[in-house]
């Protein structure tokens, strides 16, 4: 499975590359707005940074609604590197751009995904990825991660080759239960990777070797 970190914070983004397990990165309006990123040659520029950093794949959202902007966008994105992916918003005229981009090589990333019915439409679009929102689906109830397996077993039925990339994750079970579903890709923020680190039993276990060698050294 690969790990995604959603941010646009460049020091999360550097943080979560030196420890070893980050592949790509998402980002979406919000997370650029939170980062003070605005006007269009701020963001390319952040775009660009972020991709000199990271291996994989890096998501940029595109802001315009309608075919033609999202068209205009979109390519205006893709240019600026080649681990560029679209993002793009599973509305009408957001499925048509993605089949226009899928018949251009444009990788997509539909975005916003919240039923399996969306992810068969976006498949069927020609989309690189969907995003399913764990985490917002909890926020109404909705079990977000029953959403994760659907979407699994219908592509896995049908052979797409659309990746789905598990997004609004929240905590660390999140994210192994998606890996359990059998998620491509999990998208988080770097708390929910590091915290992965985490046990007791380690941090115990370690301080008892230490202690045992320590001991041993002193006679
Ligand atoms: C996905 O690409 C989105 O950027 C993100 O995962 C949304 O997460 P949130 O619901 O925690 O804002």
């Amino acid at each position: 499975m690969k790990f995604f970190i959603d941010t646009a914070n460049l020091a999360e983004i550097r943080e979560a590359h030196d420890l070893g397990v980050l592949d790509g990165v998402t980002t979406n309006p919000s997370l650029m707005a939170k980062e003070g990123i605005t006007g269009e040659a701020n963001i390319k520029a952040h775009y660009k940074a972020i991709c000199g950093i990271v291996e994989d794949k890096v998501s940029a959202e595109v802001i315009a609604t309608d075919y033609e902007g999202m068209i205009r966008e979109g390519k205006e994105l893709a240019k600026l590197d080649d681990k560029i992916v679209v993002k793009i918003p599973m509305i009408r005229d957001g499925v048509k751009a993605i089949r226009y981009f899928h018949s251009e090589g444009i990788r997509t990333n539909c975005t916003l995904i919240f039923s399996s019915g969306q992810a068969l439409l976006a498949a069927k679009a020609g989309a690189s990825y969907v995003s399913p929102f764990i985490g917002r689906l909890d926020d109404i109830a909705f079990d977000g991660l029953d959403l994760i397996g659907q979407i699994v077993h219908i592509y896995q039925n049908y052979g797409y080759e659309t990746e789905v990339l598990a997004a609004s994750v929240r905590h660390t079970m999140h994210l192994i239960k998606c890996a359990e579903l059998g998620a491509d890709v999990v998208t988080c923020p770097l708390k929910v990777i590091t915290g992965l680190l985490n046990h007791p039993l380690t941090d115990s276990g370690l301080a008892q070797f230490l202690a045992d060698h320590a001991k041993a050294a002193s006679k």
